[in-house]
């Protein structure tokens, strides 16, 4: 190939696939909302909050942010409260509490809607931390419920910029039901911020999951639909519809997972459908 036309094609392909932070590291997680973006300007507002609702300490987010939990407003907050109540429920018998001193983090909170539920445990002293990879929902969170709630925004990357050994109680609903890639890595990486003895509640879908749709054939959206009727052919199955964390499914099998994460954690028990038809896995960091 004639050197000019290598040179023309060289610079072509660094215009067509700009690798530089901005581009690299705006694919790693949901960017902010911005006001505006033109060339060589990114300009960022403060969410506008909506009026407090009666009987309420914190506003709801809009629909736009409520990654499709509960359009209407009291069944979004019955359907948080519920999952909150089950979160206590699992976590009663392992000894874990969360009064003054304890940490707890929610890994994936979106925009609250089960960490708003934990205000009184919050108000009492335990420092609770909500993280996400999208940060339209992590900033309105900052906005409406901070304090008594901490958040940051974190990457797909297994990352989270916190100590070592931090947290007594971390828990993530539904955000293992979407992982594709470096489980293992997101793993690792709890377990290192997890204080020995402090226990992890992860929802997960498996077998039981399709227990569940073959029992209640109406339940599963349409366009779940034909990747849960297949069963589970593998330990783990990903379905990859469209190449953004919302249109995948991951599924285990939950013997797999027991063996899996066993590597990691002492697998403390594994709850069919705790979580509707999501299935919650208990993990502890054993003490060195
Ligand atoms: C189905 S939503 C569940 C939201 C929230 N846990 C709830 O139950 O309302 C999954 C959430 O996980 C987040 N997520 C996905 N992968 C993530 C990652 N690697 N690190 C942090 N958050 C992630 C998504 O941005 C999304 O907010």
């Amino acid at each position: 190939m004639p050197d000019f036309f290598k040179k023309k094609l060289k610079s072509f392909v660094r215009r067509a696939v700009p690798l530089n932070p901005h581009t690299l590291l705006s694919a790693l997680h949901a960017p902010q909302k911005l006001a505006e973006e033109r060339p060589g300007k990114l300009t960022w507002k403060r969410p506008a909050l909506a009026p407090l609702l009666s009987g309420q300490s914190f506003p709801l987010p809009p629909s736009t942010l409520r990654m499709g939990y509960g359009d209407d407003d009291a069944d979004y907050l019955a359907i948080g409260q519920r999952t909150a109540t089950t979160l206590r429920k699992l976590l009663a018998p392992t000894g874990v509490t969360l009064g003054a001193g304890t940490r707890a983090l929610d890994w994936g909170c979106a925009s609250g809607r089960v960490l708003r539920n934990f205000e009184p445990e919050a108000r009492a002293g335990c420092e609770f931390w909500g993280v996400d990879q999208d940060s339209p929902h992590v900033d309105w969170c900052k906005e409406a419920l901070s304090p008594p709630f901490k958040f940051g925004t974190c990457t797909a990357y297994p990352h989270l910029p916190i100590e070592d050994n931090h947290f007594n109680f971390i828990y993530a609903i539904s955000v293992f039901t979407h992982l594709v890639h470096l489980m293992d890595g997101w793993l690792l990486e709890l377990r290192r911020i997890l204080a020995p003895g402090g226990v992890g509640i992860f929802t997960v879908h498996d077998e039981h999951t399709f227990e569940f749709f073959r029992d209640n054939p109406g339940h599963p959206p349409q366009w779940m639909q034909e990747h849960y009727k297949e069963g589970i052919t593998g330990d783990l199955d990903i379905h990859i519809l469209r190449p953004d964390w919302g249109h995948t499914l991951t599924f285990f099998k939950s013997d797999y997972l027991r063996k899996d994460w066993g590597n990691y954690f002492e697998v403390v028990d594994i709850v069919p459908r705790a979580e509707v038809f999501q299935t919650a896995v208990i993990v502890r960091k054993r003490a060195r």
